[in-house]
């Protein structure tokens, strides 16, 4: 019921906010983009200021959960007002894609700019930052475990130490159908049941209180994206600050399959009214003077084929990242779901 009475409101916040023109008005909107975006960071807006600025473009954003969005895009069919879809996890890409929400662009200068592993092979989306989900432990505890990997999480040696968040996070499913991808479900499964046997506590809270519960002596190893760490350093609060300081980064994966990466794209809607100004903003997000905007002011890697670290990311080094197209998240997300369900990953 809540979900249905959210939808409504969403919906009509979208038709005033957007003013979807009406048939044959298509001439008439050429000075906007209609956006859909999950996205959720101050640099957003400064990088569309900064777009309307250059081109003259308006930038409209509306802004929810993915599931509200997609509901919204699929609801609204061709008299949606969106040109743009924004994620921040392949997976709710791959599910825009697979329900018809979507259309294929093809642009040389979003094939040249964006590694091959981070759009999709038809051109359905492209990545705009990359995010690596990297191993939090208690400082210390990476003299002792210098090469550290996902795979270890499930290790005895680790009862009652690991923190996590919810298994309806995007981001723990995208690790998950990264491991599927590689490993078959019932190597996932076996994995998945280990590390949930080893948890301190229940699944709770995001990444940052992850970080926050190690400092606060509740578990010693968690998972977190790496952006959270620029987020807590510059963050107002003294105690994320703190927290900071009592933990490692270990990027797992090293003599692996590498670290689970996944990423923030975008997408152009089926039904797109401004085709070409949101192609036009696609562009522009991935060129590299906005690439080096996200990697500092929000601490995302770039999409480019060389992740050129800036800022905070830079002092973590480089590292050996997945290779796998990450249009396998999205393809393993039900299954990675099914096994989080099965063994109790709250
Ligand atoms: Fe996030």
């Amino acid at each position: 019921m809540f979900f249905r009475v959210f939808l409504v409101i969403c919906i009509t916040v979208g038709l005033f906010s957007c003013s979807a023109p009406k048939k044959g008005e298509e001439l008439k909107d050429k000075g906007v983009v209609n956006l859909y975006s999950q996205r959720h960071y101050d640099v957003d807006r400064m990088v569309y200021d900064k777009f309307e600025k250059e081109t003259g473009i308006k930038v409209n954003v509306i802004s929810a959960g993915a599931d509200e969005l997609l509901a919204k895009l699929e609801n609204e069919a061709e008299l949606t007002s969106c040109d743009l879809f924004l994620a921040v996890d392949a997976g709710n890409l791959y599910k825009a894609k697979q329900s018809g929400l979507l259309q294929p662009v093809s642009s040389e200068i979003l094939n040249k700019n964006i590694a091959g592993q981070l759009r999709d092979p038809q051109g359905y989306w492209y990545g705009q930052t990359m995010r690596a989900r990297v191993i939090a432990v208690k400082k210390g505890l990476k003299t002792n475990y210098p090469e550290l990997d996902y795979k270890d999480l499930a290790l005895p040696v680790f009862k009652g130490k690991i923190l996590s968040r919810s298994s309806s996070s995007s981001y723990n499913q995208a690790l998950l159908a990264a491991i599927i991808a590689h490993y078959g479900e019932e190597t996932a499964f076996t994995w998945a049941k280990a590390v949930k046997d080893n948890f301190a506590r229940e699944p709770r809270g995001n990444d940052r209180d992850q970080v926050k519960d190690i400092a606060a002596g509740l578990g010693e190893v968690a998972l977190i994206n790496t952006y959270y760490l620029g987020k807590m350093q510059k963050s107002d609060d003294p105690a994320e600050q703190k927290a900071l300081a009592e933990i490692e980064i270990i990027f797992p994966g090293q003599s692996g399959f590498g670290t689970h990466i996944n990423l923030s794209g975008a997408g152009v809607a089926k039904y797109a009214r401004n085709r070409e100004n949101a192609i036009k903003l696609l562009e522009f997000l991935a060129r590299e003077d906005i690439q080096t905007e996200f990697a500092l002011n929000n601490e995302e890697y770039p999409v480019g084929n060389k992740f050129v670290s800036k800022g905070i990311l830079a002092q973590l080094g480089s590292f050996k990242a997945d290779s796998l197209n990450l249009e396998l998240l999205g393809k393993y997300n039900a299954a990675a779901v099914t096994i989080f369900d099965r063994v109790g990953w709250k």
